[in-house]
């Protein structure tokens, strides 16, 4: 049984069920003193296990995509749970978005637990998997960590889904600002090519700020299909993205409620996901959403990095420990 926890500094609210530590609301005052929830999601637990979408959840033991869901590693095979097409998505179908975390609960930190066991979706090795949500004046602290007893694969990132205004509606009108000077190429079932593309002169380019429905709204053929081949390939956003700064690389604004989201991670890039696949449905409070009614910045290495990159970035040693920080801060401007 899943159990619902809330905390408030006064500043932020955190709402987050134990069934993949997910973060069910972030509340935060608007330019009016009006309390926004800014992120999506359900009222209740069970409504996280019957929907798709992944939404507010700890993703792991592997965010995003790793193609034929399979790797080698130390010359040993392993065939992965497979859910995307060919691929491994955030993990499998039994990925940490349905486990259920163990907890504790302090005054402004909720820490969660979780002992993946050997070749659980088909990864290697006993994982321990720890995290931290914590509330620090205007900011949301999210820490992970993992440990193995056996070489492995991890790549751990919260998928929440932000429109800070605090209910699903168009996320065209947000601002992205990105330190990001390359992108990744997809292929037509979302994993990486290995093409890294600088966004200069393209619809990526979001270093000087701009609408997200700039991209959205680029060109489009008779059909309806994107003119640019890689929007076409994601059906909108769903890119990773490289960073070009060491912190404070994304920045989401709203005018409308005058919230702006910094986000500053020491993983080296984000997956940008234009909610393109957020099919129709009724979410918290009464609220109901459709496609392109959110925005996801989900931190993380480079997906399918495992088989693209020469020394992987995303493999865990037994005996070491991962961590990782990110941290979403909010301003009122
Ligand atoms: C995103 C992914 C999308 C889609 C979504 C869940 O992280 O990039 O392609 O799978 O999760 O619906």
């Amino acid at each position: 049984m899943a159990t619902i926890l809330s905390i408030t500094n006064g500043v932020l609210g955190l709402k987050v069920t134990t069934l993949g530590a997910t973060i069910m609301d972030l509340t935060v005052k608007d330019k009016n003193g009006v309390e926004r929830d800014v992120v999506l999601g359900y009222d209740t637990t069970e409504e996280y296990i019957e929907k798709d979408g992944y939404l507010g959840a700890l993703i792991g033991r592997f965010a995003n995509r790793i193609s034929t869901s399979s790797f080698t590693l130390n010359g040993v095979e392993y065939v992965l749970s497979q859910n995307d097409g060919p691929n491994c998505l955030h993990g499998g179908k039994g990925g940490f978005s349905t486990r259920e975390f163990g907890f504790q609960q302090d005054e402004y930190k909720l820490s969660f637990v979780y002992e993946s066991k050997d070749g659980e979706e088909g990864f290697p090795g006993n994982m321990t998997i720890r995290s931290e949500y914590i509330l620090q004046g205007n900011s949301l602290i999210i820490r992970y960590s993992a440990t193995t007893d056996k070489d492995t694969v991890v790549n751990l990132t919260n998928h929440s889904y932000f429109n800070l205004s605090g209910a699903p509606c168009y996320i065209g009108d947000h601002v992205l600002t990105m330190k990001a000077d390359k992108y990744a190429c997809i292929n037509n079932v979302g994993v990486p090519t290995g093409e890294f593309r600088d966004v200069t002169g393209t619809p990526f380019d979001f270093r000087a700020g701009k609408r997200i429905g700039d991209t959205l709204e680029t060109a489009k053929n008779e059909d309806g299909s994107f003119v640019d081949e890689q929007l076409q390939l994601g059906h909108g956003i769903d890119h990773p993205y490289v960073f070009s700064a060491e912190k404070d690389q994304v920045s989401l604004y709203c005018e409308e409620t005058g919230i702006e989201m910094v986000i500053s991670s020491d993983l080296p890039g984000t997956q940008i996901y234009s909610g393109n696949f957020l099919t129709e449905r009724d979410g918290k409070r009464g609220s109901h959403m459709v496609p392109r009614d959110a925005v996801c910045i989900e931190t993380q290495y480079l997906p399918d990095g495992i088989h693209l990159e020469e020394e992987p970035m995303c493999i865990l040693r037994a005996g070491e420990t991962y961590h990782s920080e990110t941290s979403y801060t909010f301003n009122i401007k």
